[in-house]
């Protein structure tokens, strides 16, 4: 068998956190139900790169029993879950090489979707993902990474959150029910003016570096705090990303300017400022959500991942539909990864009547909203 892992031999734990995954993804269950003996992607060879996580594991196993011949690599040098790869090792699913003849990819991320330029299924903009994994996803998984790396209490602290996008709404909302108060920066005046009417102040980063005890970047764009802003941190200032690589913090200033750097545990750096203040780097600058815990909960990247299944059988299927671009999945299929988590959450649908459905000119069927409509 050709793999790479870190230790083979912890694929029996795997395998049972597979297990467990699978009860709280019911999307991908249902995929497997609904296609696995038709196997769309029969003779389909997809080459994944994403965080090799539990929940990720889960994902390949679908993409196989629905017929495809699946290799995987991480995107992240500290998201890698070891016992996950050790299970999927275990299967025979390898690491890949560049393969010939790829019929097109699916995307999952939002600065990922900036840089496509072949035929393409854009998953990051589908409702039920970036409405979903961005913002509850994050508003669980942000918190999770900060307290496992610093056990820090956030009542009463001051947190900044760069970005109040997708990500950056449900990190603040979760910093804030732990009663840290919280300070948003945006350069975007839409995304501004929604910080301040959910109660948050709205500063720039050079107002609020002083004040502020925890820093979250999550703007997928780059340069967001700058030495500057670390020269003048107040004592133990928790610095983290939970949005775009290692770029949103400038980690290379940090580390040619301060005076020295311990080690606290893998993935917590104390850095001392030649002011003799210290600051706490989470996941050197790297996703804190995915390099200092485990990540989004396997429900809402069962969201996530059962658009990326959907995607791959629309590219291997009816590849034709799809000319040189990025495209959408239609509304009725995003209304259909939806609908396959409802049950699971008990949630009781209302149907359209006859009527209803001919005064608002909507099938009682769907799709409800039009493809443009923001949520
Ligand atoms: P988004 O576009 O909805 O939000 C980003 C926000 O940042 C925007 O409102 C933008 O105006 C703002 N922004 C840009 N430059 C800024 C600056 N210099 N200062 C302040 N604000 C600035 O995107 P999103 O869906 O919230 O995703 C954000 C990032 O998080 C992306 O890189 C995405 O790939 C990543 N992401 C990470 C995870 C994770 O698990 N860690 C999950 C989902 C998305
Ligand atoms: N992105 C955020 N959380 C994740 C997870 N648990 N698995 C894969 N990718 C992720």
């Amino acid at each position: 068998m050709v793999y790479k892992v870190a230790d083979i031999s912890l694929a029996a734990f795997g395998r049972k956190e597979i297990e467990l995954a699978e009860n709280e993804m019911p999307g991908l269950m249902y995929m497997r139900e609904k296609y696995g003996a038709s196997k769309p992607l029969k003779g389909a060879r997809i080459a994944g790169c994403l965080h090799m996580t539990i929940q990720t594991a889960v994902l390949i196993e679908t993409l196989s029993a629905l017929g495809a011949e699946v290799s995987w690599s991480s995107c992240n040098i500290f998201s890698t879950q070891d016992h996950a790869a050790a299970a999927i090792a275990a299967t025979g699913v390898p690491y890949p090489q560049y393969l010939a003849g790829i019929r097109g990819l699916s995307e999952e991320t939002t600065t990922g979707v900036h840089h496509l330029y072949r035929p393409a299924i854009n998953v990051n903009d589908s409702v039920t993902k970036s409405k979903f994994d961005n913002y509850y996803g994050c508003r669980e998984s942000l918190v999770d990474g900060i307290k496992r790396a610093t056990d820090v209490m956030l009542a009463g602290k001051v947190a900044v959150v760069a970005g109040f996008g997708d990500v950056g709404k449900g990190c603040a909302q979760s910093l804030a029910a732990y009663g840290a108060r919280v300070i948003v920066t945006e350069i975007d005046p839409i995304n501004a003016l929604q910080a301040a009417m959910a109660g948050y102040e709205v500063a720039t980063m050079e107002d609020a570096a002083p004040r502020a005890n925890v820093f979250v970047t999550t703007t997928g764009n780059r340069d967001i705090i700058r030495g500057e802003h670390f020269l003048v941190m107040p004592e133990d200032a928790i610095v983290s990303n939970i949005g775009h690589f290692d770029v949103e913090i400038d980690v290379a200033w940090l580390k040619a300017n301060a005076k020295s750097v311990v080690n606290i545990k893998p993935q917590v750096d104390r850095y001392t400022m030649p002011s003799g203040r210290h600051i706490l780097l989470l996941a050197e600058g790297r996703l804190v959500n995915l390099g200092c815990a485990t990540g989004h909960p396997s429900f809402v990247m069962s969201f996530s991942f059962t658009n990326q299944v959907l995607a791959q059988i629309a590219l291997w299927t009816n590849n034709s539909a799809f000319p040189l671009g990025v495209h959408m999945l239609p509304k009725e299929l995003d209304e259909e990864v939806a609908r396959a988590h409802l049950k699971q959450l008990n949630v009781k649908l209302t149907t359209l009547s006859n009527e209803q459905s001919k005064y608002l000119d909507i099938p009682v069927s769907g799709p409800y909203k039009p493809a443009h409509y923001r949520y």
